[in-house]
Order: structure tokens, then sequence, then C-alpha cells
């Protein structure tokens, strides 16, 4: 009875749209803005886009119906929904529920970063962060940086304390077309450069030649992270959803708008960056942060008067990416809260922000005071080790997991009746196999590859 009355007391999204656009703003963000243009130069260009376009509408959007659905089915987030399903499995859920809880205080530093750029171009400092010295300096200062992330955290907080409808769906629908426009805009602006073409062309088509097995699996990863999968999230969003809504047809979406940002990200950055370096092997030479932190913003400084308009414009879209994303996160935190504790959602916010605090601090002094501890050997920072348990070590584990325990333990009937009470399921078979068969191989494939890569057994 306690169950019953737990979910109808959840709240509920206003109606499709608001589901489609929570979940797009939660999977649209950091990863598709700075991560994926990287792996794309790095990868071959159109190879890569190819190959994970083709990811996300078969691997990915089955993950994505899978999970949607045992929200749905359960009502519950992620820590009690596999327990709901059979009590043998609760480790899963609180596997599952503990990722979210690794990745959002180092999500909240980079956004503390992007934040601390859009606030420096909006006030006339495009110069300044042309430097070559200013991103370093920036992140290792011992105040300023703890300082944006706070602010990051601040907003963040602020929005889901405002509620599902009047807080998440409201900065929702505010941010996720803006961000959109303003993708438009750079995209335009910067595919008009002198030297982009070659850029785009590269980008946008296949060079069958430079297929890979590196990039299935860096496809494979990001692709992972990038519809915020094996983590928890979809399963709560899942649970907000009106029985009546199309969850296949919900799921493709998802997935369409996630790869549609990601490609617009791509226009907007692989063409700039061939005219900053001159070429692909410059550009996946400078891979990681410094592509978005540094390589950009020397670029822009080459605009002349119009980098601060550019420099301000792109990072306020980074920065709207990355807001949504972080304020996803921090609701399943404080959904979880709420279903183990069985607190009020406020009081689960006050202790998820406290939280957040401590450990983005503790994380972010891996940069100053803590700056000794290498915990990936030299030169690696507790936040790329935060980075590499989540994404590289639980992440595969869990979906793994949840692929072994839908497949093989509960049956793919659960899901796929879960899926007709509202439309059909034409796919039924092929996303079966997947489930049952195919996922658990890419996955176990990833996990290998990532940890292997970090420890230098292999290189990607
Ligand atoms: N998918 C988000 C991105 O691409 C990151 C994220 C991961 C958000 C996990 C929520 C949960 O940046």
């Amino acid at each position: 009875m306690a169950e019953v009355a737990k979910a109808v007391a959840r709240s509920s999204w206003s109606g499709k749209w608001a589901f489609i656009l929570a979940a797009a703003a939660s999977a649209v963000g950091l990863g598709n803005m700075w991560r994926f243009p990287y792996l794309a130069a790095k990868y071959g260009g159109g190879m890569f886009l190819c190959t994970y376009l083709v990811l996300v509408f078969t691997f990915g959007v089955s993950m994505l119906i899978l999970e949607i659905s045992i929200g749905r089915k359960t009502g519950q987030s992620a820590i009690t929904a596999f327990k709901a399903l059979a009590k043998k499995w609760a480790p899963l859920g609180i596997l599952v529920s503990s990722i979210p809880f690794i990745i959002t205080p180092y999500y909240c530093i980079i956004g503390g970063w992007v934040m601390k750029y859009a606030a420096s171009y909006v006030s006339g400092g495009a110069l300044d962060l042309a430097n070559a010295e200013f991103f370093g300096a920036f992140i290792t200062s011992p105040v300023e940086s703890f300082i944006w992330m706070f602010l990051f955290m601040g907003v963040t907080i602020a929005v889901v304390a405002m509620g599902v409808k009047g807080g998440i769906e409201k900065a929702n629908l505010v941010m996720m077309p803006a961000l959109i426009l303003m993708a438009v805009a750079v995209a335009v602006y910067t595919m008009t450069l002198d030297g982009a073409l070659e850029g785009v062309l590269y980008y946008i088509k296949p060079d069958f030649s430079k297929f890979s097995p590196e990039l299935v699996i860096g496809a494979l990863g990001q692709m992972f992270y990038s519809l915020s999968l094996a983590m928890g999230i979809m399963i709560t969003y899942g649970s907000y959803l009106k029985k009546k809504e199309d969850i296949v047809q919900s799921a493709c979406r998802v997935g369409a708008f996630d790869f549609g940002v990601s490609f617009l990200a791509g226009l907007m950055i692989v063409p700039a960056s061939f005219v900053a370096l001159g070429g692909a092997d410059a550009v996946a030479s400078k891979a990681g942060p410094g592509l978005m932190f540094g390589t950009l913003p020397g670029l822009f400084a080459d605009f002349g008067s119009a980098a601060g308009i550019i420099g301000a414009v792109f990072f306020i879209l980074v920065l709207f990416a990355a807001l949504t994303s972080s304020i996803s996160l921090t609701e399943t935190l404080v959904s979880i809260v709420v279903d183990t504790t069985g607190r009020s959602r406020k009081a689960s916010l006050v202790i998820v922000a406290v939280f957040l605090f401590v450990a983005g601090a503790f994380i972010n002094m891996g940069y100053n005071l803590l700056a000794f501890i290498e915990p990936l050997g030299p030169g690696t920072s507790l936040l790329d080790f935060a980075d590499f348990l989540s994404n590289s070590v639980f992440m595969p584990i869990a979906a793994l997991l949840t692929c072994i325990f839908v497949g093989w333990i509960l049956g793919p009937n659960l899901v796929i009746d879960e899926v007709k009470t509202s439309g059909n399921f034409k796919a039924a078979k092929p996303w079966t196999i997947m489930i049952k068969f195919i996922a658990p191989v890419l996955v176990v494939i990833i996990l290998v590859a990532y940890v292997a890569a970090t420890f230098g057994f292999f290189s990607m």
C-alpha cells in the first residue's frame, strides 16, 4: 500500500512534450558540446558521425525504451525500482543510483568553468580568454574556481527547488529552444569562415578507410554518456510519465534530439578548429578540454570586434546545455533521497545541496590544495578519476547487469507489455535480440577497452 501511495504522490510531467523536452534536456549537455566534436574530429569525421547515428537509433533507443519502461512500470526511481521488480536485485538499484552521485559534483565544476567563460565574454574579456595560460590559471585558482562552481550549483539547485512543473519544465522551455537557435547561428557563422569548408566536408563525408575498432568503442561510450543512460536518470523521468504516452515514439524523439544537437555542435566546432589549427591531425591532437577552453577562444580573438559576441553566444549556449543536464542530475539525486529516506522533497534537496557543495569542493581541490594526488598516473586529477569511475567502470557494469536482469531474469515481456499499454511495439523482436544478446556484448567491450586504455594497455 505504501508503495502505491508513494507512486500516486509523485510529480508528473504536464504532457508528452514536457517529458521529451526534459529527457532531451538531460541528454543534451557538455557531452554533446565539448566531447562529441572532438571525438568526431579525432576518429575520422564523417565515418564517426555515421557510426554514431546508427548506434543511437539501434542500441541507444533500445536502452532508452528499457529504462523509461522500468520507471513508468514501477513508478519509482532507480534505487527502489529494481527492488520493486525483484527483491534480490536491490543492489543493482544502489549501483545505478550511485553513478549520478559521482557525476553531479564534477559536472558542476566544469559547469562553473563554462559560466566563468560566458561571464568573461559578456563583460568584454575576450582577449584575456584567448591567452593560452588563462584556462590553467583559472581552474587551479584556490578561490575563484570554487566560487564559480558554487554559483553554478546554486542556479541548478534553485531551479530544482521550484519543482518539476514550476522549475524544470519552465527552465527547459526557455533554455532548449534558445540553445538550438544560438547553435544554428554560431554554426552558420563558423561555416562561412575562410578555410572552414574543408572541415565541413571532413565532418560529414564518410571515409570508409577510417573505420576502426577504436572508432566504434569511442562512439559507444559517447552514446551512453550523451543519452544519460545507465545512471537511473531515464528511469526516474519515466516514473513521472503518464500511462498513456507512447514510449517508443518518445525514446526515438529523445534520441533524435540528442543526435541533432551533437551534429550541430560538430558543425560549430570542427570547421572552426580546422580554420584555427589547419587540419584533422592538429584538431585531434588538441582533444579534451583544450579544444573548447583554449583553441576556440584563441580563434574567436581573431574575429576582431565580433570576438566578444561570438564568444558570449557560444559559451551561453554551452552553459544552457550544461545547466539543463545538471538540473536533471540533481533532480535524480533528490528523487533518490526522497524514495530512500521518505523525507519531503525540500528536506531531501537540502541534503543533496550539502552533499554537492562538499563533494564538489573536494574534487575541485584536486586542482589546487590536493593537486599532489594523481589517481590515474602523472598529470591526472580527482576530476579525471571521478569521470573514469562513473563512465568507464560503473556505467558499463550497471548497463550490463540491467540488460541481464531485464533480458534474462525478468524476461523481455515485462518491458514489451509496458510499452504496449500505450502504443504498439512493432520492433519488439529486434529489441529483444538487442537487449538479450547484442547489448551485453557491446557493453563488455566498452568496459574492457576503457579500463585497458586508462591503464595504458590499449591506446584510444
Ligand atoms: N548527457 C549529458 C551530456 O551529454 C551528461 C549527463 C550524464 C547528464 C548523465 C545527466 C546524466 O553532457
